[in-house]
């Protein structure tokens, strides 16, 4: 059942001049569009009073629930322009179901795949202007976010539940042509255990690991790997990516899902680097092979990957006490798999996986 949206324009939308330097160099999170989408859920109404307004702060109650037990999902996409000018998404239908699964595990409410797909088209169409050209790896960021958000101290389920979606102009993650990154291994900190919220995208998981990127940070690596609660012994994955191993051979391992979130950009590469000739497994996979493999010269390529960045070789890997240098310096099944995904995405060549999803 499609929701009906009611539309106010804002009066005061950023004027051209504006918008153009802000799209030049809109860097990531800085800018937000003119508009957002808010849609509301109560037990008795279901989702209700779906509308886009003008982009502004929200007045929350003191008391709001989420403020205080964290009962909150997201998710992160892209909208693309193409050449000819038209704006279009990555497989949103798994953004979707993605947050139906977090739905799940945080005990909110569904939000149908087909309403989540329209909430996103809709905003996006409303400010298009806001989609920047396609050249440098440009794109608007989506952020669709559901929370608690009842006026209720009480720890259970809201009955109360705010479901929005506001973009933010993103600019290329790499400046100057992608580079490989340097990993900090957390020994002290998980990320995830079983039964826990690791699959879930949601906001506790990302607050559980800033002290580990701060120590990341401070050991002068660009990010942190977790590994698995239980053992300390199983790559898990970064703060914000999944990983990938290539082999001299060239067959690509990815840890096994249960408790990483499985990024849409994961499942993509299973399918595509099947299609470019690589057998892909995916399994546990030990921090021991990660650091044998690698000074064997067995493992020729690691790379993250994720909306963000789309693939990001790594160079390092560091922990207290030693490190691992990558071999192959130049990354090339990396670099070649996050082309064919960029030139899907920004509409460069055939979309033959059927991923792309025309807005406008
Ligand atoms: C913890 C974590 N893992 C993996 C990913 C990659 O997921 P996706 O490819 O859907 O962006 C993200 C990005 O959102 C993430 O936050």
């Amino acid at each position: 059942m499609s929701m009906q949206i009611s539309t106010t324009l804002s009066e005061r939308p950023v004027d051209d001049q504006k918008l153009a330097e802000i799209l030049a160099n809109p860097g990531f999170g800085n800018h937000f569009s003119d508009h957002m989408f808010t849609v509301e859920w109560t037990p008795d109404n279901g989702w209700h009073d779906a509308r886009i307004e003008p982009y502004g702060p929200l007045q929350l109650d003191p008391a709001t629930a989420v403020l205080h037990y964290a009962q909150e999902i997201f998710e992160g996409m892209k909208a693309y322009r193409h050449e000819d000018g038209s704006i279009w998404s990555f497989r949103p239908e798994e953004n979707a179901a993605r947050m139906v699964r977090s739905s799940h595990r945080l005990a909110l409410p569904e939000l149908d795949v087909e309403d989540f797909v329209q909430a996103v088209d809709s905003i996006v169409t409303v400010d298009r202007r806001w989609v920047p050209d396609p050249a440098g790896e440009k794109s608007l960021y989506v952020r669709p976010f559901m929370f608690a958000s009842e006026k209720f101290l009480g720890v259970r389920p809201s009955q109360h539940v705010t479901f929005m979606v506001i973009c933010s102009p993103a600019g290329a993650y790499f400046k100057g042509g992608v580079k490989p990154v340097t990993l900090w291994l957390t020994e002290e900190f998980t990320r995830a255990g079983r039964g826990g919220m690791g699959a879930a995208k949601t906001g506790g998981n990302y607050a559980s690991s800033l002290i580990a990127q701060r120590e990341a940070t401070a050991e002068g690596c660009d990010q942190v790997v977790f590994l698995d609660a239980q053992e300390g012994r199983f790559v898990e994955e970064l703060g914000g990516m999944n990983m990938y191993f290539v082999y001299a051979d060239g067959h690509i391992v990815t840890p096994e899902t249960g408790t990483i979130l499985e990024g849409i950009t994961r499942a993509s590469i299973i399918e595509l680097a099947g299609k470019m000739g690589h057998q892909v497994e995916e399994r546990k996979f030990s921090i021991d092979e990660w650091r044998e493999g690698v000074a064997s010269g067995e493992i020729t390529e690691i790379f993250a990957c994720g909306t963000a960045a789309v693939v990001t070789p790594d160079g390092a890997l560091k922990w207290r006490g030693g490190s691992v240098e990558t071999s192959e310096p130049e990354s090339r099944v990396a670099l070649d798999i996050r082309q064919a995904l960029v030139d899907v995405q920004y509409g460069r060549s055939d979309d033959t996986f059927g991923w792309m999803h025309r807005i406008v």
